[in-house]
Parts: C-alpha cells; sequence; structure tokens
C-alpha cells in the first residue's frame, strides 16, 4: 500500500455486482479512507484488479481505475482485512434457499452468517457492521445477538444501508442515487454509528437525500422497494395480455396512464417479463416473512407479482410455437440478447433462459447472440449446448433462421439492417419482440410477420 495514514479502514465483504461498484464509489468519493474488497473468490479479486473486470457495466473501469492502488484494493486476505476494519459492508449474496425449511422462498443466509461469524472471530476492537446485502427484516436482531454474544467485551453496531442500484446503470444510480437510506439502534451508540456513516455519503449526496430510520424500516424498504417496482411492471404485463385480445396497444395505454402524475411513466414498458438476481428472489422472501406472521392474505397478494412475471414468460414461448404452426422442431430460432437486461452482462433469472429451455424442448435448433453475455449463456445452458450456436454478429445469427426473439432491449437491436437480415431468412419470416423495442410497421412492410407485447400480430398470413 502506497499510503498508511488512513482516516479509516472500510472493508466490504463481497466483491460482487454490489460490492465492487459501491465501493468504487466510495473510495473514489472518499480519499481519505482506505477501501478494502474482500471475497473468497480468487477470480474475482484478481480480475478486479485488470481492464477486464469482473462485470460488464457502463463507466465502472474508468471509476474503478481511479482509486484503484491509491485508496480501493481488493483481496482475497479476509481476516487480516476484517481485523483491521473500522467498518465493514456486507455485501455477499442472499440467494433464496433451495433446501430444507422455507426452500423455494426464504433467503439462505449461511453466506451472509458465515461473514459474522468470521467478524467475531478476528476482531480484537469495536467495529460498525453494515448490511448491504438484501436481507429479511429483523436479520439485524440475529446478526447483533451472534456478534454481540462475545466473551472479548467486544461491541459491534449493526446498520441497515440497504443498496438501490440497478444493473446497467449502477455508476450513475450510485453517482446520483434517488436516496441513500441508513437504519440503525435508537440508542446512543446506534446514533453515533449512523451519523459515521450518513458522514461517508455526504462526501458526495445532497443531505436531503440521505434518509435515515430504524434498522427494521431499512431493512423492510429494500424488500418493499423491489415488490413495488416489479409489481407495475407484472400489471402492465397482464394488461398486455388484454390488449392482444382488444386491438389495444399497450404502449399507448403505458402512456396514457403513465401521463398521470400520479402514477409516474416510468416502469411500465412491457415486456416477455421481469429477470434478474433481486426482484424474484426478494419477493418470495417477502412472502416467507407474510407467511410466518401469518398474513396469508398478503402473502399471497406478493406472490400473484410472481406469478404473472412466470405467466409473461410462458405465454410469451407458447405464442412463439403456436403461430410457427405448431411445430419448431428442427427450426432454426434466434434470440437476440441473453441478458436479463440491457448493459449488463448478467443473465441471472434472464426470460431467456426459460424461453431457450422451453425451444430446445420443443426440439428447435437455437443460435444465440448477445454483446456481453455470452459467456454466462454458455454457463447457463451447459447441460443442452449440442443444438445451440452462440454468435455475436446478429447478421450470422439470422442467416437461414425461420425466426428472431428479440429477448434484450439492447439498443444496437433497434438499428439493425431489417431489409438484409429478412433476405436471408427462411420464409414465412417471424420476429418476436420481446421488449417492444422495433418499429413494426416497417418490418411488416419489409415482410416479417410480426408478434409483439401487447398489440394485435402484423400477419402476411
Ligand atoms: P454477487 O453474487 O455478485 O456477489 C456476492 C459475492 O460475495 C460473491 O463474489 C461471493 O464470492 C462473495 N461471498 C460469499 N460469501 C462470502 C464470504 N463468506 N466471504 C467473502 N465473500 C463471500 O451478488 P450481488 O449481486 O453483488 O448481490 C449481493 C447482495 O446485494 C444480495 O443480497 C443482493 O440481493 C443485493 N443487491 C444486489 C443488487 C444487484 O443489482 N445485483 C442490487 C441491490 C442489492
Ligand atoms: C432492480 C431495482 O431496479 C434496483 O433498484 C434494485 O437495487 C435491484 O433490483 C436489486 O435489488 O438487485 P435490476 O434488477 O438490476 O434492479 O434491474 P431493473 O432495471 O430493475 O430491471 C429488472 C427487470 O425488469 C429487467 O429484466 C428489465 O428488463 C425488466 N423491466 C424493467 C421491464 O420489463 N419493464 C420495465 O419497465 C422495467
Amino acid at each position: 500500500m502506497a499510503r498508511t495514514n488512513f482516516k479509516k479502514h472500510i472493508v466490504c465483504i463481497g466483491a460482487g455486482y454490489v460490492g465492487g461498484p459501491t465501493m468504487a464509489m466510495i473510495a473514489a468519493r472518499c480519499p481519505e479512507y482506505a477501501v478494502i474488497v474482500v471475497d473468497i473468490n480468487p477470480e474475482r479479486i484478481a480480475a478486479w484488479q485488470t481492464d477486464c473486470l469482473p462485470i460488464y457495466e457502463p463507466g465502472l473501469l474508468e471509476l474503478v481505475r481511479e482509486s484503484l492502488g491509491r485508496n480501493l484494493f481488493f483481496s482475497t486476505d479476509i481476516n487480516a482485512n476484517i481485523h483491521k476494519a473500522d467498518i465493514i459492508f456486507v455485501s455477499v449474496n442472499t440467494p433464496t434457499k433451495t433446501y430444507g425449511e422455507g426452500a423455494g422462498k426464504a433467503a439462505d443466509l449461511q453466506y451472509w452468517e458465515k461473514t459474522a461469524r468470521t467478524i467475531l472471530q478476528v476482531s480484537d476492537s469495536n467495529k460498525i457492521i453494515i448490511e448491504k446485502s438484501t436481507l429479511p427484516v429483523r436479520t439485524a436482531h440475529a446478526m447483533e445477538r451472534i456478534l454481540n454474544a462475545n466473551e472479548k467485551g467486544l461491541h459491534f453496531e449493526v446498520l441497515s444501508n440497504p443498496e438501490f442500484l440497478a444493473e446497467g446503470s449502477a455508476v450513475a444510480d450510485l453517482e446520483k442515487p434517488d436516496r441513500v437510506l441508513i437504519g440503525s439502534r435508537e440508542t446512543e451508540s446506534g446514533l453515533k454509528a449512523r451519523a459515521e456513516i450518513v458522514d461517508i455519503y455526504a462526501h458526495w449526496v445532497a443531505p436531503e437525500r440521505i434518509l435515515t430510520s430504524n434498522l427494521w424500516s431499512a431493512e423492510l424498504s429494500k424488500l418493499v422497494a423491489n415488490a413495488f417496482l416489479a409489481q407495475r411492471i407484472s400489471s402492465i404485463n397482464s394488461i398486455s395480455a388484454l390488449c392482444e385480445k382488444t386491438e389495444a396497444s399497450v404502449r399507448e395505454v403505458a402512456l396514457a396512464i403513465g401521463t398521470d402524475s400520479r402514477i409516474g411513466s416510468k416502469f411500465l414498458n412491457a415486456s416477455v417479463g421481469f429477470g434478474g438476481s433481486c426482484f424474484k428472489k426478494d419477493i418470495l422472501n417477502l412472502v416467507y416473512i407474510c407467511e410466518h406472521y401469518g398474513l396469508h392474505e398478503v402473502a399471497r397478494y406478493w406472490e400473484s407479482v410472481v406469478m404473472m412475471n412466470d405467466y409473461q414468460q410462458q405465454r410469451f414461448v407458447t405464442n412463439m410455437i403456436k403461430v410457427m404452426f405448431n411445430t419448431v422442431a428442427d427450426k432454426r430460432i434466434v434470440l437476440l440478447g441473453f441478458a436479463f437486461k440491457a448493459n449488463t452482462s448478467d443473465t441471472r433469472e434472464s426470460p431467456s433462459i426459460f424461453v431457450a429451455r422451453k425451444l430446445l424442448g420443443e426440439h428447435a435448433r437455437l443460435v444465440i447472440s448477445d454483446p456481453q453475455a455470452l459467456d454466462n449463456a454458455r454457463i447457463d445452458l451447459q447441460d443442452c449446448t449440442q443444438r445451440i450456436e452462440f454468435s455475436e454478429d446478429p447478421y450470422a445469427a439470422a442467416h437461414k433462421a425461420h425466426a428472431i426473439a428479440i429477448m434484450t432491449e439492447w439498443d444496437i437491436y433497434r438499428d439493425l439492417d431489417y431489409e438484409r437480415i429478412f433476405n436471408h431468412m427462411e420464409k414465412p419470416a417471424f420476429i418476436f419482440d420481446g421488449r417492444n423495442i422495433l418499429d413494426h410497421e416497417k418490418l411488416f412492410n419489409i415482410g416479417f410477420n410480426v408478434f409483439s407485447i401487447g398489440k394485435p400480430p402484423l400477419k402476411h398470413f
């Protein structure tokens, strides 16, 4: 380390989609703090220190470079760094549990609990512990119990500072957050720790955007924010099905309702369904918590948001098969996009996975194209790659194809030369716009049979 007289040592456990970008931003804005990101995965730690970061995120490489080696460090030496930390952010993964009690809904807290035990084991000074991961409400209580049951006379102040960044816009979201939320105990030591964390963010976030609350409100607000966002997508997607039957256009409906300032225009793009590592897991986590408290009606209400999303993915692919004369066996079908949204290499819970598997089950031949996510796509579909081709070039992918499905709203897919693509496709040529990003009339005039979300189809037969 070039410098040793840092004001404080901030350590983040977990160098993933949240830990990496958030710590890079803190390091860039707070040069007087040493920021060290640790992880059990040595490849990830190594990659953060190269020009080939472990995740794709616009602007991230420049942000990391600003502080790397100055006051931003990546390390696999978890114990030594925890030992000298003043403030520890815990940003490990909290996926849905796949085994035992609560399987399929509850959050799997094993990674989170392991970090608590490591902190306890290697510490010999008081520390502030911050939940950055998304956790069930009242998790901080369990963390406090584990940590403060020590015989070393140490005090660990547990805070909740959930992260609201979205992938693909992580750097911009961190730079100008709608709000930063910091929850703590309302005791003397809790309020003192809260002030220390407020002070970090106050380096670049306006005071009115830094919200403080009690611990439980902060933990619960994170789950509720994701549930409300996902609910909007499921709501508009449910209406998209009705639009297709009634000659209404879901785009026009979204505009008409979104201009009501009480509703607002964001998050009303009907789609093949929401993906990503958090919406589904966090809603199911909320459902599980409601069930735990005996609030069955509340649980069913939120569960329906996930069910609507499953339905939307299912009906998209079922419709593809139906309109292609009820068989896709041996047909060449191109999926344009595999990431769960544009500007990310992340494919976790991407609707493309479900659609690809369903088409493969019908014996289609798939060509998968994506500008950033092909490595992850290969891993997601590793058990069934015999009938899949991977190609970064959408034109090569579409050569002699029977159908194209737009799965991710990458900008490059808006402006492809669809006339050229059409000329090299099998006829009748089908296009399924799962993101409603194309000019459907124009495609129809070129000769395509066009199927979009929430608008009646444009067919030549
Ligand atoms: P991730 O899987 O990308 O990263 C988690 C990292 O933690 C991994 O690199 C893993 O190796 C590491 N890890 C696990 N156990 C560890 C241990 N004991 N010691 C050290 N490292 C350990 O996950 P993510 O997408 O960054 O999400 C992290 C948390 O943040 C989750 O709770 C998620 O719900 C939440 N979150 C994610 C996003 C997002 O956009 N991905 C946004 C907001 C909140
Ligand atoms: C989401 C939230 O937006 C973040 O605030 C939150 O921090 C994060 O989850 C998390 O907790 O992990 P993210 O999943 O990265 O972020 O991406 P979003 O932009 O929310 O998109 C999620 C999915 O919804 C994508 O598949 C996207 O294509 C889809 N979507 C989004 C739609 O189908 N329609 C829309 O109008 C908006």
